[in-house]
């Protein structure tokens, strides 16, 4: 007892108040890794949490066989695969998080980077692809049984949409920008009494160069309504219901672009939803060095960019603040974590996006502490076993774990005989507030309502095995992201007004919080709620903004 004291004591030193800092050195502090899965007979190329704690994982069609059967003895018929004219094998499954199973889905064209996004009922809206799939918008509805599946509807896009990027929109539609060669924007669902249906936007002509390294353009939906858009290494404020520019960005530090194929990584910070004016931050990470594709082509691979610039939108004059990573990147996937830092997962050391052009992978995630001091915001954590190159994924899941698969740079599954074999294993990473050491802190939610509703006050129940004091507690709420090509598309935090807290039994307590103030901050659909206490989150608990 008095052993267990006296380290928890020491534990306080170290930790409270200075939150900022991880003492890397202590393993426990560096994260896990868990093989879930040594084969999903899939390459996880795209992925999507739902809310009924599954995860919906893709790649492309077009590669020649998977190592899993489509269900039923059905193939997949089409004249103009590269590979296989009749597939009867499965390129999308939906994975189960409690049960760790999974099962193959149907999908009969093209999903080859394509791009996607949940809307308000929960249902996955997929758009685009290659060839046959190019035009084709796909939904999955979440089941509780074993019976959804795709649904395709084929050439429902206006445009052919490889390489487009996703966001949901506080009127409940969704946004499509750009793809290879398309310089301009559409709407899902579309809108019947316009004429034309995309509409153009010179500013993606403009960013294309010879690499095409616009691609994937980077979204935010901003607090005012507004989409921050980010292209090569230009961005700008955009109203797209005006089809307005409304204001342009310097260009990011460097001359490097960081979209596909240059493959950096972008996320909107927590949004803190407060009754004065909502400030909004763009950070961007890592990403091929300007000249990695011509030279990764003739065999030559560049050492990728360290650097990371964040941008505060809301700012009268914006400038971006650069920041270095331990080490470079490219490929990263950055995604937010429940305790509001941000993960840095994922991708190669040199060379770029593309079939066969990256080399050293870099296993250690990074995370990053927005609040903390400069200088002392990255801690390095544990080595993964397996490299995840191009075409791999990973997306937060409700329990706080980071789930990671694919890594295929080859044109074809190629299992054997190559540097870096396709990878159809499903890993999870840990991070270090998973870690045991950590459980006299960590709130249980017991009681929360599943619906919340714009600036109304609700609260919620937790247990805490030891309750530090008040000002430690806040309420935060996640959606979910489309992730493909290290880019997690609709990805938002919004950490909400409140956090009150009151003793209500033994160790239970209730917090009190407000929904968010507008759809703008949080647009309508499901979120991973967190409560987090002394830098601790809870496990999410699903809740419908409506
Ligand atoms: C998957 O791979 C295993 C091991 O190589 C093999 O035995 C099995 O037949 C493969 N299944 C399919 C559907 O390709
Ligand atoms: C649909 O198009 C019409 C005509 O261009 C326009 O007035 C209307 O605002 C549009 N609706 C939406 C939801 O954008
Ligand atoms: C990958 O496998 C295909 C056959 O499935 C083969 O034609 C191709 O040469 C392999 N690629 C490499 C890089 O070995």
């Amino acid at each position: 007892m008095v052993t267990f004291l006296l380290l928890h004591l020491l534990f306080m030193i170290h930790f409270y108040p200075e939150k900022g800092r991880i003492l890397a050195s202590d393993p426990r502090l560096q994260g896990e890794w868990h093989l879930l899965h040594r084969s999903i007979g899939i390459s996880a190329m795209h992925m999507q949490l739902m809310k009924n704690n599954k995860v919906v994982m893709f790649d492309r069609t077009d590669f020649g066989p998977s190592n899993l059967s489509l269900p039923g003895r059905r193939c997949r018929y089409d004249p103009s695969d590269e590979v296989l004219k009749k597939d009867c094998t499965a390129h999308s499954i939906i994975y189960d998080i409690g049960t760790n199973t999974y099962r193959a889905l149907t999908v009969q064209t093209d999903t080859w980077c394509s791009s996607g996004a949940v809307l308000q009922d929960g249902t996955l809206v997929q758009t685009g692809g290659f060839n046959d799939g190019d035009h084709v918008i796909r939904t999955l509805a979440p089941c509780s049984g074993d019976i959804c599946d795709w649904v395709e509807y084929p050439r429902l896009l206006s445009e052919r949409r490889w390489y487009a990027s996703n966001q949901i929109l506080p009127d409940g539609r969704v946004i499509i920008v750009g793809g290879r060669a398309q310089f301009n924007y559409e709407f899902y669902p579309r809108n019947s009494s316009s004429s034309s249906e995309s509409i153009s936007l010179n500013f993606l002509r403009e960013t294309r160069d010879e690499y095409e390294n616009n691609l994937y353009p980077f979204l935010h939906l901003l607090p005012d309504g507004n989409l921050f858009i980010f292209a090569n290494t230009r961005s700008i404020i955009f109203d797209y219901k005006h089809n307005a520019i409304l204001r342009e960005f310097p260009a990011i530090p460097g001359h490097d672009p960081r979209n596909y194929p240059s493959s950096g990584s972008s996320v909107l910070l927590p949004i803190y939803d407060k009754n004065s004016r909502v400030e909004a931050e763009v950070m961007i990470c890592g990403g091929a060095s300007h000249n990695a594709y011509p030279l990764a082509i003739q065999g030559t691979f560049t050492r990728a960019k360290s650097t990371c610039g964040r941008l505060k939108v809301t700012d009268e004059k914006p400038a971006w603040k650069m920041e270095n990573m331990p080490m470079p990147r490219v490929m990263g996937d950055m995604l937010i974590l429940p305790d509001g830092d941000v993960i840095i997962i994922n991708g190669a050391g040199s060379g770029t996006a593309g079939w066969e052009y990256a080399r050293n992978p870099v296993k250690r995630p990074l995370i990053y502490k927005p609040n903390g001091k400069t200088n002392n915001r990255f801690s390095v954590m544990a080595a993964a076993s397996r490299p995840r190159l191009y075409h791999s994924t990973a997306v937060l899941l409700t329990d706080g774990r980071i789930l990671v698969g694919g890594s295929n740079p080859h044109i074809y599954y190629n299992f054997t005989g190559v540097d870096y074999p396709t990878d159809i294993s499903l890993e999870s990473f840990s991070p270090p507030y998973l870690s045991p050491q950590h459980d006299f802190l960590r709130p249980r939610v017991i009681g929360v309502d599943e619906i919340l509703s714009y600036k109304k006050e609700f609260s919620l129940t937790f247990t805490v095995p030891e309750f530090l004091k008040m000002g430690t507690v806040s309420v935060r709420i996640i959606a979910p992201s489309f992730t493909t090509h290290a880019f997690s598309m609709n990805q938002r935090m919004v950490v909400l007004k409140g956090g009150g807290v009151s003793s209500i039994g033994s160790n239970v307590y209730r917090v009190d919080a407000f929904g968010p103030s507008t759809p703008e901050i949080a647009p309508l659909g499901y979120y991973l709620l967190f409560v987090v206490h002394g830098g601790i989150p809870s496990s999410g608990m699903w809740v419908k903004i409506q």
